[in-house]
């Protein structure tokens, strides 16, 4: 017969009070499914997994609300979701070994009478935002085999392939041997099983020897970086093709190009401030620049993606998957989502863009750096 526990036992074999598991029971996250002899509920085996779930995502700062959309996650199994946790684990502990280290560091620099730089004493704590908005990024972001047909091309006949920023995996050729560099633990624990070995580390400083890959590539990930010219050199460093899929931002008129940013969320330009030129960047890898058209029903769903399909951006799962809706903030998202969806409706929209309908690919700044 399956074994049941009571809350008290539960509760203090996880450790937690009778008060939270009624919580958890009351807004539906763990309702203990069975019934003791006596009629009072008990915990199954089935609840007590969920609830180890549950415990172990609040463990590593996780919401009660984001933590209901992991468990629930109809996408994954239980052995998918173990691993996705027991990557996060992984992850807290090194992350946690490197502070300890970091404070160690500065221990002794202090007692010797140094002091560590800003920039030192910040790194350990790096790709935040990406910890943030991670755990929605699959929901909509995959390869654009268009896009991924360009990449693969630029990349030649390269053997042995960096992948820079490489998140989730997106991408990533399958008939070379690659090495992917992530700093966000929330986004490496995504990566599918069988994916490329994954390496955390930011662009800036590569734990690579010089020209140790065939070539390297980033995809979608440079305007993330605090220093790109840095990032990109360390790239033509450790490789000797370099392959970039990033945006332009210093064209006249760039936040024109696109209806988004010109008509309801003009405060993407803020995000972009001080953004390096085109020539800056090419510069920095020695290479070229070359526009990437962006398909009307492009797959990865990026920010410019759903460009001729406006409707999508009023999903918040769209939405929460690009970083530039969380970067400008829940006042601008909240009133460019509220235009778009008035404009949609009267039909003001489809007017002002009577244009795009007869567009199969449109030409929205996305550029290929070739190196
Ligand atoms: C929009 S995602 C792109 C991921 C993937 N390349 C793709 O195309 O789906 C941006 C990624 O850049 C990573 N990132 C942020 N700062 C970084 C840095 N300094 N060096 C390398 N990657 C960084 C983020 O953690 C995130 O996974």
């Amino acid at each position: 017969m399956e074994e049941h526990l009571s809350v008290g036992r539960v509760a203090e074999l996880a450790g937690v009070s009778v008060r939270t598991l009624h919580h958890y029971d009351g807004i539906g996250l763990v309702r203990p499914s069975a019934r003791t002899a006596a009629g009072y509920r008990a915990y199954a085996a089935g609840d007590v997994e969920r609830l180890r779930e549950v415990l172990a995502y609040r463990r590593l700062g996780f919401g009660l609300s984001e933590i209901a959309d992991l468990v629930d996650d109809p996408a994954t199994d239980t052995v998918a979701r173990l691993r996705r946790l027991r990557g996060l684990l992984v992850e807290q502990r090194d992350r946690t070994a490197a502070m300890v280290a970091g404070i160690d560091k500065e221990l002794e620099a202090r007692a010797m009478g140094f002091r560590t730089t800003p920039e030192e004493q910040l790194r350990v704590f790096g790709a935040e935002l990406y910890e943030e908005i991670g755990t929605a990024y699959p929901a909509t972001r995959r390869t654009e085999p268009r896009i991924a047909e360009r990449i693969w091309e630029a990349l030649g006949d390269a053997r042995t392939v960096l992948n820079v920023g490489a998140g989730t995996g997106s991408y990533e050729p399958t008939d070379r041997e690659v090495t992917a560099v992530e700093p966000s633990a929330v986004m490496r624990a995504q990566r599918p099983a069988g994916a490329a070995p994954c390496v955390a580390a930011g662009a800036e400083s590569l734990p690579f020897e010089d020209q140790s890959f065939d070539a390297a590539m980033a995809v979608s990930t440079i305007h993330h970086w605090p220093d790109p010219v840095a990032g990109l050199r360390e790239m033509r460093r450790v490789a000797r093709r370099v392959v970039v899929f990033t945006y332009d931002a210093s064209t006249p008129g760039w936040l024109d190009r696109f209806w988004l940013t010109r008509d309801y969320l003009p405060e993407f330009g803020g995000l972009l401030t001080g953004w390096p030129s085109m020539a800056d960047l090419t510069e920095a890898i020695g290479g070229r620049a070359e526009p990437v058209l962006i398909p009307w029903d492009c797959a990865d769903g990026f920010f410019e993606a759903h460009w001729r399909r406006p409707e999508a951006y009023l999903e918040e799962h769209v939405r929460r998957a690009v970083s530039v809706w969380t970067r400008v903030g829940p006042e601008a998202e909240q009133r460019a989502v509220a235009r778009l969806r008035a404009d949609l409706g009267s039909g003001h929209w489809a007017e002002h863009n009577r244009d795009l309908v007869a567009l199969d690919a449109a030409e929205l700044g996305l550029r290929l750096l070739v190196a």
